[in-house]
């Protein structure tokens, strides 16, 4: 898939829906030709490398600045291929998370950070309407504070770009047991890239340690997966490595919205 290609297409007498289906053809095939290339590729410099030479258009990184993400940070910093970084601060972080990207902004500088922040006027309706701690309240009311402080701004921040970075491992919980290395994204019509789906904890440990790669100093506090300060616990020793996420909710489909669940067979749907 071209952008050249792409627009060729909608230039035709076509309509917009032949055009829509144009893009999704050919970033579906895109997206299945990642798949299978990048695990082929040993380290995670060369898959980012991989995925800049394959798509054409804006590849966008969103980062929690959690464990994860910060070892494709540095990954995407070695490479000097350019890369949207964003992070979505929903107004509800631990300081450490803050602190933790502006030292990643001094490691990695001149590499820019850009802060997606949700509609002020969305949480000032949903807090309105459910509290200063509404989430509390319901799986539905954590829901909605999660739709409007991530994933409308999510949404925003992909707008437009033909690729979306992310840190998910399919180590990291049952639900994304099934994570594609790249898939077509119907949902944003863009390849949805996770470059270090089979990555074990310690390989990802032994990354961020080799590379001396700053990190969230919560993690060392039995953190290993940080979200929102309100909704993240530490765990004890021999926990799930999520189950300090939403810890009063059922284990299954502990997700924000940010991540649909790839189940094996419609990975390349
Ligand atoms: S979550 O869905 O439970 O919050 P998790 O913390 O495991 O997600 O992170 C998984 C991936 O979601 C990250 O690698 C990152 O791409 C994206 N992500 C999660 N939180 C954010 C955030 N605040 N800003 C940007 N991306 C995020
Ligand atoms: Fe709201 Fe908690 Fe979701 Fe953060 S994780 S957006 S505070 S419900």
């Amino acid at each position: 898939m071209t952008k050249a290609n792409v627009r060729a297409r909608a230039g035709r007498t076509a309509g917009a829906s032949e055009t829509r289906s144009a893009v999704k053809v050919d970033g579906a095939a895109l997206a299945q030709r990642l798949d299978e290339t990048l695990p082929r590729l040993d380290t995670l410099e060369a898959r980012l490398v991989a995925v800049s030479d394959a798509i054409p258009g804006r590849i966008a990184f969103s980062t929690s600045l959690g464990l994860e993400d910060q070892a494709v940070l540095h990954a995407i910093a070695a490479t000097g291929r350019r890369f949207d970084v964003f992070t979505l601060d929903t107004g509800r972080h631990f300081p450490e998370t803050l602190e933790t990207l502006e030292a990643s902004e001094l490691r990695y500088s001149p590499l820019k950070i850009r802060v997606v922040f949700p509609d002020a006027k969305d949480v000032e309706l949903l807090v309105a309407r459910d509290g200063i701690m509404g989430f509390r309240q319901s799986v539905e009311a954590r829901k909605a504070c999660c739709d409007v402080r991530k994933v409308r701004p999510l949404n925003k921040a992909l707008a437009g770009a033909a690729g979306w970075l992310t840190g998910l491992r399919r180590e990291q919980s049952a639900e994304r047991a099934h994570v594609p290395f790249a898939v077509w994204d119907a949902e944003h019509q863009l390849v949805k890239l996770n470059p270090i789906a089979d990555w074990s904890l310690e390989q990802l440990d032994a990354y961020i340690a080799d590379n001396k790669v700053p990190v969230n100093p919560l993690h060392a506090q039995g953190f290993p997966s940080i979200g929102c300060q309100p909704c993240t616990r530490a765990i004890a020793p021999g926990e799930d490595i999520r189950a300090g996420r939403w810890w009063w909710e059922n284990l299954d489909g502990k997700e924000c919205g940010l991540h649909n669940r790839p189940k094996p067979k419609e990975a390349h749907a």
